[in-house]
């Protein structure tokens, strides 16, 4: 696809409001041509009703594999052979590959793994709280939304406490969009570390760790290669973990801006259930992830015709907000039926670690508003940027006073 003349950008300025050009973009059509972060040619699906076409039908590839082809066919040369380490897990592979790792996982992530969690959540959101009433202002994302879901998912997988702070700089600069030496360099690091790790694991088994249940069902069957492991545990990370950040954050900011929803949950903790999806909703860590290429032309409503072989956004935070489907939509109120938002996904490939992340969240909003009630932003709100990032909606820094 040649980029057509005047083609919006998502740039810088986009991705600090894009709320704001969803909103246009979501007028001017169910799928429009852009210029992604990277400088790509590509087109982002933007009302709901698409969205949930883009996210099933399997018309819309997420092979890596045949992505890959692709862009050597329109780019010419090769990919960067570095992208190939660690992208052979599920969410890079379609049926019946994806069936395949997704089963495995489930039969070591369950259910009664992650209700057992709870406890281990709790206390370590108390231990965080109790940090931070000692000081009178901190960076909320350091101090609260970012170390509670590292800690939990290093807990989970098996990563030894020494190592965990490495991790915040890996998974971000995975992540980062603007800077692709620096992703090249993070991602080669995390993925060298990750062999390490599973070596020691091998030998060390964990008590109850998800590592060592993976190499378990790994060694059992044989039916899942040295790279689609580490690439598994790769997704864990990195999936599991600046997503929850976000979720967390963007909810206390919501909060924020709204007091009488403040109010309300201060009222009646039991709404903190409603306020996570409502925040999913309204304002999920996701921005426009995410990606998949067509293997056919696929025609979406209003005639409109994604052709063969383009690479397509599938816009989760624009379907969001699509007043077609959800009332009040550009209101953040946790009143408001949030049920059937796409921030998890939808499909085949829906997200594994929901129902982990909905526990986090919950828990470390629930307990922050009721611990800190006069938490307060320490900097004028319009001072507050977001990350350059098209997957991930989050702040830069979040500062905030925690008493009056
Ligand atoms: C898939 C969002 C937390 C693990 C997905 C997808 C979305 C998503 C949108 C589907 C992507 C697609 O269809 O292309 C989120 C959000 C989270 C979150 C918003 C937090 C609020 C987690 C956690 C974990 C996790 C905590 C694990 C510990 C995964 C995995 C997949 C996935 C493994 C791939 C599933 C598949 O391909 O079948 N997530 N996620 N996520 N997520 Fe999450």
């Amino acid at each position: 696809m040649t980029v057509r003349h005047g083609c919006p950008a998502i740039d810088e300025e986009f991705l600090q409001e894009p709320h704001r050009h969803f909103a246009q973009l979501r007028r001017e059509g169910p799928a429009v041509q852009v210029v992604s972060p990277n400088g790509l040619p590509v087109w982002l699906v933007t009302r709901y009703a698409d969205a949930r076409v883009a996210l099933t039908d399997p018309r819309f590839s997420k092979d890596y594999r045949s992505f890959g082809e692709l862009l050597r066919r329109k780019a010419g040369g090769e990919p960067p052979a570095w992208l190939d380490a660690l992208q052979a897990h599920m969410l890079n592979l379609d049926p019946p590959d994806h069936t395949r790792l997704r089963k495995l996982v489930a039969k070591v992530f369950t259910a009664r793994r992650v209700a057992a969690l709870r406890p281990r959540i709790e206390e370590i959101t108390e231990q965080l709280l109790d940090r931070m009433a000692d000081e009178s202002e901190v960076d909320l994302l350091d101090a609260f939304a970012f170390a509670l879901p590292m800690q939990v998912i290093c807990e989970l997988l098996g990563v030894p406490a020494e190592d965990r702070d490495n991790f915040r700089t890996w998974s971000q600069g995975v992540l980062e969009a603007g800077d692709q030496e620096r992703a090249r360099e993070t991602t080669m690091r995390l993925a060298e570390y990750l062999v390490a790790l599973i070596e020691r694991r091998r030998h060390e088994p964990g008590k109850d760790d998800l590592i060592t249940a993976l190499l378990e069902v790994r060694d059992e069957s044989d039916r899942l290669s040295e790279q689609e492991l580490i690439s598994m545990l790769f997704l864990l990370l990195v999936a599991g973990h600046e997503t929850t950040v976000n979720l967390i954050a963007n909810c206390v900011l919501a909060l924020l801006d709204h007091p009488a929803q403040k109010a309300a949950l201060r009222a009646d903790p039991g709404r903190v259930d409603a306020v996570i999806e409502e925040t999913l909703r309204y304002d999920g860590p996701i921005n426009m992830a995410t990606l998949r290429h067509t293997v056919e032309d696929v025609e979406l409503s209003e005639g409109v015709t994604i052709p063969r072989d383009e690479t397509v956004i599938v816009g989760l935070a624009s379907a969001n907000r699509d007043g077609e489907r959800f009332d009040a939509a550009e209101t953040f109120d946790a009143d408001n039926d949030a049920q059937g938002h796409l921030a998890f996904g939808h499909g085949i490939h829906f997200c594994v670690g929901a129902p982990l992340a909905r526990l986090e969240g919950q828990i470390a909003v629930r307990r922050l508003v009721e611990r800190f009630p006069d938490l307060a932003l320490a900097v004028p709100r319009d001072s507050l940027t977001y990350r350059f990032s098209g997957i991930i909606r989050g702040l830069e820094t979040f500062p905030v006073t925690l008493r009056q």
